[in-house]
C-alpha cells in the first residue's frame, strides 16, 4: 500500500512547482518511471513509489514526510535553517554548528553553513593560498561565505540606508575624510550587489541550511526556523549573554515571543559526586585537601550556573552537551602541527564517531529536527 495515491503525487508536484523530470531527477529515477507513480491505479502502466523514495523526496523537497495529512491535505515546505548561537563570543557556536552540519550531512541531506566567522575566514584564505581557491562544496557540508549570500532581497538597500546615516553623522561631526571611514561598508555593499549567491536560491537546493553569523540577530530572526542560544555551563557570563540575546530578539520581533527559540546547555560537568576522592585521599594529606576543595568549588560553580541557566525564559532543550569534546579534540591534535590541529570544518563526528560527544551531536541533531518538525504549519515565511 502506498502512502500517496497518485493523484495526489501529481498534485504534491504540482505544488511544488516541479516537472516530472524535475521530481524525476530529485529522487534519481527516469521521467518515465516518475510517470508511472502518477498513473492511476488499474492502468497497464501504474506502478507504486516506493516509500522510502517518497521519504528522500519530501526530505529533499523539503516536504513533511508522509506528505498527506490526515485529514487529506497535501503538506508542502521548505529548507530548514538552523542557528546555533549567543552574543558571547568563543563558547561553541561555530564547532556545534559544524558538528551539527556534518551529522545531518551524514544522514544524505543536503546541508549548507552561511558563515561569517573571522576563524572561517582564516582557514577559507589559507585553503584558497594552497590551492589557489576555497572550493565551497568540496566537504560533505557546503560552506558559503555570509558576503557571497544575498540573504534577503533587501539587503543591499538596508546597507544603503546604513552608509548613509553614517556618511550624514559624520559629515555633522565635520570628520576629515568620511569616505575612507566607511570604505570597508562600501566594499560590503559592492560584493553584495554582486553576490554569487541567494538565500531563496540556496534554500532550494539544500535540506538545511546552518548560519553561523556572529551577533548578527536581524538576520538570524528573519531567516532561522529554530534558534537554540548557547548556555555555557562554565561561564556565568554565558548566562548573562543569552537573557540579553532573548531580550534583544524579542525587541526586534515587536515584543512578540518567538516560539521557536531554544537554550542549549553545553560543558555541563557536575565533575562526578566526589566520592572517590572521599574514599580514597588521605584525610591528612594537605594536597588531598586541596583536591577535594576543589572538586567540591567546581561542583558549585556549575549548580551556580545551571541554577541561573534554568532562569532564562526560554525553553532549554533536553539535550546537553558535557566536555566530552574537550578530550576528543585533545587527542585528536596531539602530535599536530598548528593547521593540521582540530580546525573550523572539523567535526567530533567525523575525528571521533564512537564517542559519547559524537552521540550527544546525534542528539542534539534529533532534537533540533523534533522541534523544526512540530512546528510545520508556522514555519513557511517569506525571505523576500
Ligand atoms: N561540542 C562542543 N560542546 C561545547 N563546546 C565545544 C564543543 N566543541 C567545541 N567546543 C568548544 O568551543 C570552544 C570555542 O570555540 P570557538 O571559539 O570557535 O567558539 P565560537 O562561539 O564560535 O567563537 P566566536 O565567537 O569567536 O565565533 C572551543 O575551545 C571548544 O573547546
Ligand atoms: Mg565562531
Amino acid at each position: 500500500m502506498s502512502l500517496i495515491s497518485p493523484e495526489d503525487l501529481k498534485s504534491l508536484r504540482n505544488a511544488l512547482g516541479l516537472t516530472a523530470e524535475e521530481a524525476a531527477a530529485t529522487i534519481g529515477v527516469k521521467e518515465r518511471t516518475w510517470q508511472s507513480y502518477e498513473t492511476s491505479i488499474g492502468q497497464p502502466s501504474h506502478r507504486t513509489i516506493k516509500m522510502s523514495s517518497l521519504q528522500i523526496f519530501c526530505e529533499r523537497r523539503g516536504v513533511p514526510f508522509p506528505p498527506v495529512s490526515n485529514d487529506g491535505r497535501l503538506l508542502v515546505n521548505g529548507c530548514k535553517v538552523i542557528s546555533i548561537t549567543t552574543l558571547k563570543g568563543g563558547v561553541g557556536k561555530s564547532p556545534i554548528t559544524v558538528n551539527v552540519a556534518t551529522e545531518l550531512a551524514t544522514r544524505g541531506k543536503r546541508v549548507a553553513i552561511i558563515s561569517s566567522d573571522i576563524v572561517y575566514k582564516c582557514f577559507v584564505e589559507e585553503e584558497a593560498k594552497l590551492y589557489g581557491e576555497f572550493d565551497t562544496k568540496g566537504r560533505l557540508v557546503h560552506y558559503f561565505s555570509a558576503e557571497d549570500v544575498l540573504l534577503y532581497s533587501a539587503e543591499v538597500h538596508d546597507l544603503e540606508y546604513e552608509l548613509s546615516v553614517k556618511l550624514s553623522e559624520a559629515s555633522a561631526k565635520h570628520s576629515e575624510d568620511p569616505k575612507s571611514m566607511y570604505g570597508y561598508l562600501m566594499a560590503k555593499i559592492e560584493k553584495k550587489r554582486n553576490a554569487p549567491y541567494t538565500m531563496v536560491g540556496l534554500t532550494a537546493d539544500y535540506d538545511y541550511i546552518l548560519l553561523d553569523l556572529n551577533k548578527d540577530l536581524y538576520k538570524t530572526l528573519l531567516l532561522s526556523n529554530i534558534i537554540a542560544i548557547i548556555l555555557d555551563n562554565d561561564c556565568l557570563m554565558s548566562i548573562w549573554a543569552a537573557e540579553r540575546f532573548h531580550e534583544e530578539i524579542i525587541k526586534l520581533n515587536g515584543g512578540e515571543s518567538v516560539p521557536h527559540m531554544y537554550s542549549l546547555l553545553t560543558n555541563h560537568a557536575p565533575g562526578g559526586d566526589g566520592r572517590e576522592y572521599l574514599e580514597y585521599t588521605d584525610q591528612e594529606d594537605e594536597k588531598a585537601a586541596e583536591a577535594r576543595k576543589e572538586v567540591i568549588d567546581f561542583y558549585q560553580h556549575q549548580s551556580m550556573v545551571y541554577a541561573s541557566a534554568r532562569k532564562i525564559k526560554v525553553p532549554m532543550l533536553r539535550t546537553f552537551l558535557t566536555k566530552a569534546h574537550a578530550m576528543e579534540t585533545e587527542k585528536y591534535n596531539r602530535d599536530r602541527g598548528f593547521w593540521d590541529r582540530y580546525g573550523y570544518f572539523d567535526s567530533l563526528i567525523e575525528i571521533a564517531p564512537d564517542s559519547l560527544a559524537s552521540d550527544e551531536i546525534r542528539r542534539l541533531t534529533d532534537e533540533l529536527i523534533d522541534c523544526i518538525s512540530k512546528e510545520y504549519s508556522a514555519v513557511p515565511r517569506s525571505y523576500a
